[in-house]
């Protein structure tokens, strides 16, 4: 099969959102905090009708009627998620219902997880199945499901809610360049769910973020060799017109933006201008640990990268701005708001992804990007996902109001024998919800 990657894609968020302006005077943190020091704009979170399985069950029902995909013709499906509801059955199961219905069982792929990793490792069995022998001509389906709460304090800010669905296949605008890949796998502790009587990660922030910086450096420079034995030239950012970055919020991506600028710039001085040869030029001679603990690196380099991160960068942050960190499905919704926004301008180019999952696991990786045909095309992905109406559509909560729903979900995370309120007024016709949690934990879900 050729040009094997994503066909098609949908997203899911709920309509119940907080802004973070709100938010920060709720918190009594000090103005622009939130807005600018994290550079969130607002937070989705799920209410006490909607989890991670109603998320995945509508988005999924989403995407096979808006592209007229018959179920019959999905033959592997994987799911993505670190929003831990079973520790045995798999959420994907859960998805089943919609193919049972059509007489197709036939379906391999279970759920993978490891922190925000885990879409990414869903998408690439899928595309890895479709290259493989094993595959027998029908679509993979990924989905990218979670919610991601934290506990009052610091971490709350950077929450956030979604569902993704990708389908995958031959012949795709959206194409992996298989080739093109860098990973960095390691152990660490920087945010991890020991406690399984809460929803709430036990999370070292500090450390988090300079694993996530460290990740970034050694996935690019994997790459970037691997670049280099195929071209012959080593890589530089000049080679992909846009950089998609796993957003837990938008300063991390700021930051990480410059982090390869700086790479650039040590790999070869002369591929960035005088101006930043000058500015970055005193931190030359930084160990790789050093050069993490230095803030005067930290903003001289996202100075410096500030007009490459407006053009190569910036398209890619409307959703993960509006929505929050949406763990798995944060990558691919930082790649869906590129497609929002440059749609068919998009084709013959090449856009580089990295995806970090705390624990930790990261890879960074490359997809050339085409025109596609009828319902497989940039312009009708942009069309079908409708990301404007969507997010203008939803319904913004006062502080106290969200806190209180916070606090409530604490209560039902792992608990039975339940009903919910059944009040679906701000969903939208055709999302799943929840209504019913048996003696037995057993979960009922209704479409509205
Ligand atoms: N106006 C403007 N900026 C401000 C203001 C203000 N009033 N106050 C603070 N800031 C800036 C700070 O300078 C800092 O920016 P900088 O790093 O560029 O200097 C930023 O706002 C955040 O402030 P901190 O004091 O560093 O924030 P804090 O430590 O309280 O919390 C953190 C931030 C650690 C990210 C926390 O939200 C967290 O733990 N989140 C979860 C972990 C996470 O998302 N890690 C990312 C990778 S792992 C993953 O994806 C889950």
């Amino acid at each position: 099969a050729n040009n094997v990657g994503i066909l098609a894609i949908d997203i899911y968020f709920p309509p119940t959102c907080i802004q973070q302006e709100a938010l920060e005077a709720h918190d009594g943190a000090s103005k622009g905090k939130y807005t600018i020091g994290l550079g969130q704009d607002c937070m989705a979170f799920c209410s006490e009708v909607e989890d991670v399985i109603s998320m995945s069950l509508t988005v999924v029902t989403s995407l096979l009627e808006k592209y007229e995909i018959d179920p019959k013709q999905i033959g592997r499906l994987e799911v993505g998620s670190e929003t831990v509801i079973d520790k045995s059955k798999s959420i994907k199961t859960f998805l089943m219902q919609i193919f049972e219905k059509y007489g197709n069982t036939d379906i391999e792929g279970v759920d993978s997880s490891n922190a925000c990793y885990g879409g990414t490792a869903a998408l690439f069995n899928c595309v890895n199945w479709v290259e493989s022998s094993s595959w027998d001509g029908r679509y993979g389906l990924v989905v990218c499901t979670d919610s991601a709460v934290y506990a009052e304090g610091p971490a709350r800010p950077t929450g956030g809610a979604a569902a993704i669905a990708m389908l995958i296949g031959p012949d795709a605008p959206i194409a992996f360049e298989s080739k093109l890949r860098g990973s960095h796998m390691a152990h660490a502790y920087d945010f991890y769910k020991p406690n399984l009587a809460s929803e709430y990660p036990v999370v070292d922030g500090k450390l988090s973020q300079t694993c996530y910086l460290m990740a970034v450096d050694t996935c690019y420079k994997h790459l970037s060799h691997k670049y280099e034995k195929l071209e012959g030239k080593p890589f530089t950012l000049n080679d992909a017109e846009y950089f998609v970055f796993h957003s837990p919020y938008n300063k991390l991506v700021q930051k990480s933006f410059a982090r390869l600028v700086f790479n650039d710039y040590l790999k070869d001085p002369s591929s960035v201008d005088e101006i930043a040869k000058e500015k970055l030029g005193p931190f030359a001679t930084l160990s790789g640990d050093e050069s993490y603990q230095s803030r005067d690196l930290e903003k001289a380099s996202q100075q410096v990268a500030k007009p490459l991160f407006d053009a190569k960068v910036q398209p890619t942050t409307l959703v993960p701005k509006q929505v929050g960190n949406m763990y798995t499905a944060s990558l691919y919704a930082a790649f869906i708001s590129l497609i929002h926004n440059k749609h068919s301008a998009l084709a013959g180019k090449r856009v580089i992804l990295f995806s970090y999952g705390s624990g930790l696991t990261a890879t960074m990786f490359s997809l050339q990007l085409h025109d596609g045909q009828g319902p497989f095309s940039l312009s009708n992905i942009a069309k079908v996902m409708d990301i404007a109406g969507k997010l203008k559509s939803r319904h913004e909560f006062p502080p106290e109001k969200f806190v209180e729903i916070m606090k409530l979900m604490e209560h039902r995370y792992g608990a039975k024998e339940f009903v919910t309120s059944k009040d679906t007024s701000l969903l939208s016709p055709g999302t799943y919800y929840l209504t019913e949690v048996d003696s037995m934990y057993r979960r009922f879900y209704e479409k509205k």
